[in-house]
């Protein structure tokens, strides 16, 4: 049969399944006219970039238009391009490009919520009476004029907002001009399929879906309970943030959910080989839900999980924890993981605060991560081991960072302009004097430029590894299996199609000798480390890792 029509034929309906996914914060990747502000010419001009380090996808953060107060996750146009990121066409021109290198596109759906600036609100906002009146979710105060219920937004204060008009109150889980859609409601959920269907026709192959266990919230709009202060933790919200407090209960994870998102699979299934990724925020339930949406092959493919975005360093016994919890909370399901994100410090910084080799420790963690059972979510300037930036309070833009200050600085730190060009104007990202967030010199000293052809760089490691990966199957969509899970020593296997990868890592800046599990192994090369195996021993430098065949 001819190769092309047997491809087109049959696209992979799979890919997602182990794919390394290159995520674009778009306001800071290349900024293409001169204004501070990245866009979507900037992305394009930038691909080959994200094609040289061997990643099978890019996740664009938000687009569309919006009034940016959470910088473009309060859409105001579902269906449009801020002016500020382009048009439509150059977004048509970031898919041409992007599958002529081979890249498949995900882009960002924030259908929880809205802006209040779109037209679904203004009119819902009106009066009690008009068409899109039950929209979002509206509720009368209690007698004493106070909010409905004890809801919290995640960023900061009641959940529940007033309006003057309706001489009511407004569900927002985020900030007060991001009040929540009520998924309840058919029209509203047809509406968002409608979108979704938008992009489809465009081109896109697949979708994160933004704050998805947020969709639906319990009708009789229940008080959460409070959390005993021992289960509180801080993977989803810092530790200073009240909404730790409470056991959400009732505000999010509601099982209506799972019935909606078997109508947007249905949706996706209308198209060849489309995958959707869902963020699931929970520090409680976080897993579970995340079995529940990629069970049964007829919701979600992956469920993009917070347990490596913690503050709590990566150990060993993080690793085959959250791993071993996954399989039995989601046996069917996937997990997509990431270690770095628009939301959190980034983990060099996060978790490598003390350490001397910061490269070598980034270097280390590319390896751990790339080698989960799961999909893989890389956040640019991870792969050039960017440390988290220091804002200064009058230069901060987020205004989750504004609420805590200073105990959380928000999330500025880790979304500042990309590096490309250390002696380029404003480091290749823009030729603006000014650009939206600084750009810290110590980034620029790391810039692109400076690193590639350097073979002892984060950079070229990066590449290396991902190439490495490509070759072996085991690593992308293999089962994962714990031999060794010592305070700072951590061996598994990877396993698919009756290949076997072992896996071994060194987590720490003293030599380590671990080890050598039973078996025919035949050592790899190519991954870029430096660790051997002799004697039933593998030794390890520090921040190093061994592979082998089996
Ligand atoms: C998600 C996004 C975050 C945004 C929030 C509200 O967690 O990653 O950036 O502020 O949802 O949409």
């Amino acid at each position: 049969m001819n190769a092309v029509f047997d491809s087109a034929a049959a696209p992979d309906k799979d890919w997602w399944r182990g794919a390394v996914i290159y995520q674009i914060y778009p306001r800071s990747f290349q900024d293409s006219n001169g204004d501070g502000i990245g866009d979507l010419k900037g992305i394009t001009a930038r691909l080959p970039h994200v094609a040289s380090l061997g990643a099978d996808a890019i996740w664009i953060s938000p687009f569309f238009t919006s009034p940016m107060k959470d910088f473009g996750y309060d859409v105001s146009d579902y269906t449009d391009v801020d002016p500020m990121f382009g048009t439509i066409g150059d977004f048509d021109a970031v898919i041409a490009e992007a599958h002529r290198l081979g890249i498949k596109v995900m882009i960002d759906l924030v259908i929880s919520h809205t802006s209040d600036q779109h037209a679904w609100f203004v009119e819902s906002r009106s009066s009690r009476i008009n068409a899109k009146s039950d929209w979002y979710v509206w509720s009368d105060p209690k007698p004493d004029g106070t909010p409905p219920n004890n809801w919290l937004s995640i960023f900061g204060g009641s959940a529940w907002a007033w309006d003057p008009t309706r001489m009511q109150y407004y569900l927002h889980n985020f900030l007060t001009s991001q009040p929540d859609l009520n998924m309840h409601n058919p029209h509203v959920q047809e509406a968002v399929l409608d979108a979704v269907r938008f992009w489809l026709k465009r081109g896109v192959d697949g979708f994160r879906l933004d704050t998805i266990n947020f969709y639906f919230h319990d009708q009789h709009l229940r008080d959460n309970p409070a959390l005993a202060p021992e289960r509180r933790n801080a993977s989803t919200a810092p530790a200073v943030n009240p909404y730790n407090f409470q056991d959400h209960l009732y505000d999010k994870n509601q099982p209506d959910n799972l019935e909606f998102l078997k109508r947007f699979r249905a949706v996706l299934d209308e198209f060849p080989a489309i995958a959707a990724v869902g963020e699931v925020g929970d520090s409680q339930y976080g897993l579970e839900i995340a079995g529940q949406y990629t069970s049964g092959g007829d919701k979600m493919q992956m469920c993009y999980a917070f347990e490596f975005l913690a503050p709590e360093p990566l150990t060993p016994t993080l690793v085959a924890d959250t791993q071993k919890a996954f399989q039995e909370a989601a046996p069917e399901g996937w997990a997509c993981w990431a270690f770095s994100n628009h939301d959190v410090v980034r983990h060099v910084s996060r978790w490598g605060a003390t350490v001397a080799d910061r490269a070598a420790f980034a270097k280390l963690m590319a390896a751990v991560l790339m080698t989960q059972r799961g999909s893989v979510c890389i956040y640019q300037g991870e792969e050039l081991g960017l440390t988290e930036a220091d804002i200064a309070f009058e230069d901060l833009q987020d205004p989750y960072g504004i609420q805590f200050w200073p105990e959380f600085k928000g999330r500025d730190g880790c979304r500042t302009p990309m590096v490309w060009d250390s002696l380029a104007k404003q480091s290749g990202f823009s030729a603006a004097d000014k650009t939206w967030l600084p750009i810290p010199v110590e980034h620029s000293l790391n810039a692109v430029h400076v690193q590639e052809g350097h073979e002892d760089s984060v950079l070229e490691q990066y590449r290396r590894f991902l190439h490495f990966r490509r070759t072996l199957p085991a690593l992308i969509k293999g089962e994962i299996a714990f031999h060794t899970v010592s305070e700072t020593g951590l061996v598994y296997a990877r396993s698919f199609a009756g290949e076997t990868v072992l896996c071994a890592f060194n987590i720490s800046a003293e030599p380590l000798d671990l080890p050598l599990p039973d078996g025919d192994w035949q050592a790899l090369e190519g991954h870029g480390f430096a660790g051997t195996a002799e004697g039933g021993k593998i030794r390890l430098p520090a921040w190093s890792a061994w592979f082998a065949r089996g």
